[in-house]
């Protein structure tokens, strides 16, 4: 049988699977654990170990049509610079509610479309996260940029600010595949962007692309790799195209008729990571690649690559500080997700007080197995005597979910006492196989694709 005809056959074209950005993920959270939890988490802090901090910007002057992220459309600026606002009366409580001497050794701005900030909006925001968050002297700033909606004043400021790293969206180049997904992105301006963001001294800039999208073949994908690549990033993250229209109202533009059909889209995967392989880029977990010298190349070499809710990553901070509508922190004793609606997060914070709504507090078992779905997700491999180690008898709780991998899996997979370890073949099916260590899979959320 060939390959793609026994993935098929084992559920890969079929399989509904989180993509395990977080254990347990958002749609289980619960509305029990909110406000009082995120107020006991960040106080019990400890001041001596750096936090990462993430900022949503859930504002875009355009939405594109294939777009799944949190985020709203708008053509003034005047909704954002007050929430801009909302964020500096956040940032406020949270100085009130952490322990004093925190400092903050990673800040990450997304959306949304971060860019849509003007120079003096993007100033007054990083000067109050600044004064909340004292840097560690090897802090990290990194930036999701819209090459569409950014200049060379905007990524003054973000320099100036000390942003070193910058994460692009591309999507694709050809401008049908564009066209249908309501995005026009010509290559000219995207190759002035990226010009404009190394002589501002971005060290580790990544490009996203989305496989699967609506007109795309093999001859208009071998065109925009090429073109991607002549932009010589240093990562790239290769996502595939998740249609969920039921989550996203936005999709219902997209024409299911010109979709890559399962095959196609397998395809399209396959013929990306070989161009990007060609060119000298080491695969990173299930859809990133980064070239050997770059950062989360030696992490994922050295074993200590990571995965939060921004995909792959060598950030050690134990906890995330997540600001704005929708954002998650991760914290010592679990997540805590602030109001997923901007109107509902503002009202939260005028009322005077945080604005967490939803949430999941960590028991050890949970622990051990967020530890182990994270091994699969970036190591492709769960490392049974590590997880041992930290978490004794408890993984004995494993042993049935290891032997339902192997019955289903067969050789695509191999199983040791020390580990479990999945074939160069069977990497498709990761996310499959990390959905067998969840104990809180939903038995009603329509997640993604696999593939
Ligand atoms: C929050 S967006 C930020 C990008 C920035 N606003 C821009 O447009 O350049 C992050 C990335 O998520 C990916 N993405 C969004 N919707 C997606 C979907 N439905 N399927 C797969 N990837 C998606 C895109 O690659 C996008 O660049
Ligand atoms: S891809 Fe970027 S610009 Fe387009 S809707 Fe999504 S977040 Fe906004």
């Amino acid at each position: 049988m060939k390959q793609i005809d026994r993935l098929a056959a084992l559920g890969l074209f079929d399989s509904r699977v989180p993509r395990y950005t977080s254990y347990p993920t958002a749609p289980v959270f619960s509305p029990n654990i909110g406000l009082m939890s995120q107020q006991r988490q960040l106080a019990a802090l400890d001041p001596k170990v750096p936090v990462s901090v993430y900022i949503h910007i859930p504002f875009c002057e355009r939405l594109c049509w294939f777009c799944a992220c949190r985020t709203q459309g708008t053509q003034s600026l005047s909704p954002v610079e007050s929430y801009i606002g909302t964020l500096e009366a956040e940032l406020a409580l949270l100085a009130d509610t952490l322990p004093k001497g925190l400092r903050m050794g990673r800040l990450h701005w997304g959306g949304g479309t971060p860019t849509i900030l003007p120079p003096a909006l993007i100033h007054r925001l990083a000067r109050a996260v600044k004064d909340v968050f004292p840097q560690t002297p090897d802090w990290e700033f990194s930036v999701e940029i819209d090459p569409t909606l950014v200049d060379r004043d905007k990524i003054a400021a973000l320099a100036a600010e000390g942003m070193n790293r910058a994460s692009i969206g591309i999507q694709d180049f050809d401008p049908l595949v564009q066209e249908a997904i309501g995005r026009q992105q010509p290559f000219e301006a995207t190759l002035a962007c990226v010009e404009d963001l190394r002589a501002a001294g971005i060290t580790s800039l990544n490009a996203d692309l989305v496989y699967g999208l609506p007109h795309q073949t093999p001859a208009r994908m071998a065109d925009t790799l090429d073109k991607v690549l002549s932009l010589k990033p240093d990562r790239l993250a290769l996502f595939g195209y998740a249609h969920v229209p039921w989550v996203a109202k936005r999709q219902k533009l997209i024409d299911e008729t010109v979709l890559p059909d399962d095959q196609a889209r397998f395809a399209l995967a396959g013929q990306s990571a070989t161009a990007f392989a060609e060119a000298g880029f080491q695969a990173i977990g299930i859809d990133h690649f980064a070239l050997p010298d770059d950062g989360l190349a030696k992490a994922a070499r050295s074993g200590h690559l990571r995965r939060n809710f921004q995909g792959y990553t060598e950030d050690i901070c134990p906890a995330l500080i997540g600001i704005g509508a929708s954002s998650i922190s991760r914290l010592p004793g679990g997540y805590v997700q602030n109001a997923a609606a901007t109107p509902a997060y503002i009202k939260h914070i005028e009322a005077g007080h945080l604005a967490g709504a939803r949430g999941h507090e960590m028991t050890q078992e949970d622990l051990m197995r967020a530890r182990a779905i994270e091994m699969i997700m970036c190591d492709f491999a769960l490392d049974r005597e590590s997880l041992t180690q930290q978490f004794g008898a408890l993984t004995a709780g494993l042993d049935a979910d290891l032997d339902q991998v192997v019955g289903r899996f067969g050789d695509l997979v191999s199983l040791t006492d020390a580990k479990l370890e999945i074939t160069e073949e069977g990497r498709p099916m990761t996310r499959i196989i990390a959905s067998l260590f969840d104990a809180h899979m939903p038995a009603d959320a329509k997640f993604s694709r696999a593939s």
